[in-house]
C-alpha cells in the first residue's frame, strides 16, 4: 500500500485530496465495505487513470467525488478555483446525452445553464465540435449518430462545461478498437489544450498507459490503493509506437501483474462482510 501523504506532493498543486475514504453498502442483512481507507492526492492539471478488478469500487469512488453518493467515512476535498463553474462533470460508459437536443445543443447545454453569453458559447462549442470531428453533425440528433459519435458528444459536452474536475467512467469501454484509439487521441488533444484535472477509469491497461500521468491500481474489494504508478512516457503518445517501446512494455507488465493479482483475489472470494 502506498498512499500519498502530505509531504510527497506540493500542497499548492493539489486539486483533490481524498483522506481515509470509506463507503459501506448493505447487501441483504449484512454490510460490506466497497471502499476502505482510501487515500490519494490528485494534482492540479493531472490526468489520473484508475484500474482495478470489477466491483472494487471505482465507480463508487467517482460518484462520491461527483457528489452523487455520500461517503460513510473520510474526506474528499476538492479545491475550487472559480465560483461560476461546475465542480465536476462526469462522462459515463453509455451515452447520457439528451435525445431531444441536437449535437450542438447538447454540447452547449452546460454553458447555457451557466448563462454564458451567446457569442462565447458559440465559439467554445464550435471549437469543441471541430476538435471532436462533429462539426458536420452539429444539427443531428443522437439517434442519428453511431456509438463513437455519441461518446464524442459526451466528451465535448463535459469539456464545454469547463468544470474544475473531469470524471470519466470507462467512457470508451463499449467502443470498437478503431473508434477507441481515435477517441483516445482526440481526448488527449483536447486535454493537452486545457490541462484539466481528470480522473479516468478504464479496464484497459493500454488505455491507462496511453492517457495517464499516473495510474492508480486498486485492490479487490474493499477498494484501496494497491499502488500508484508514474507513467513517465513522453507525450504526445501513440499506442502503435508505444507497443514497441521497452519502457512501455515494462510498465505494462508491472500494471498487468498487479492487476491480475487483484483479479485473482476478487474471483476467489465472495463479498467480504464488515
Ligand atoms: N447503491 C449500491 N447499493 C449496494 N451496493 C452497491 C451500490 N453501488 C455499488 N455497490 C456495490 O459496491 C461494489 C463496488 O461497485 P462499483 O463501484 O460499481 O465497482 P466497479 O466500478 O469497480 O466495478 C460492488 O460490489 C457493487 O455491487
Ligand atoms: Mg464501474
Amino acid at each position: 500500500m502506498e498512499p500519498l501523504t502530505e509531504d510527497t506532493v506540493n500542497p499548492d498543486a493539489v486539486a483533490i485530496r481524498i483522506e481515509n475514504l470509506t463507503k459501506t453498502f448493505r447487501k441483504g442483512k449484512s454490510y460490506f465495505a466497497a471502499i476502505k481507507d482510501l487515500n490519494i492526492v490528485v494534482n492540479e492539471g493531472e490526468f489520473l487513470c484508475i484500474v482495478g478488478p470489477s466491483g472494487c469500487g471505482k465507480t463508487t469512488l467517482l460518484r462520491i467525488i461527483a457528489g452523487l453518493e455520500r461517503q460513510t467515512g473520510g474526506k474528499v476535498i476538492i479545491r475550487r478555483r472559480r465560483v461560476n463553474r461546475p465542480l465536476t462533470s462526469m462522462v459515463f460508459q453509455t451515452d447520457s446525452i439528451f435525445p431531444w437536443m441536437t449535437v450542438e445543443k447538447n454540447v452547449g447545454y452546460g454553458l447555457d445553464m451557466q448563462g454564458v453569453p451567446k457569442a462565447v458559447r458559440d465559439e467554445k462549442v464550435h471549437h469543441l465540435l471541430k476538435m471532436t470531428g462533429l462539426l458536420a453533425f452539429r444539427y443531428c440528433y443522437p439517434h442519428q449518430l453511431s456509438g463513437g459519435m455519441k461518446q464524442r458528444v459526451n466528451v465535448a459536452r463535459a469539456f464545454a462545461a469547463d468544470p474544475e474536475i473531469l470524471l470519466m467512467d470507462e467512457p470508451f469501454g463499449l467502443l470498437d478498437e478503431q473508434n477507441r484509439l481515435i477517441l483516445q487521441k482526440e481526448l488527449m488533444q483536447i486535454w493537452e489544450g486545457t490541462g484539466k484535472t481528470t480522473i479516468f477509469i478504464t479496464h484497459s491497461v493500454d488505455e491507462a498507459l496511453v492517457l495517464g500521468d499516473r495510474l492508480l491500481v486498486m485492490t479487490a474489494q474493499p477498494g484501496q490503493v494497491k499502488k500508484i504508478i508514474e507513467v513517465d512516457l513522453e507525450r504526445p503518445r501513440d499506442i502503435i509506437s508505444l507497443r514497441s517501446n521497452p519502457h512501455f512494455i515494462e510498465l505494462y507488465k508491472e500494471v498487468w501483474h498487479l492487476l491480475s493479482e487483484e483479479v485473482q483475489r476478487s474471483r476467489q472470494m465472495d463479498l467480504k462482510p464488515l
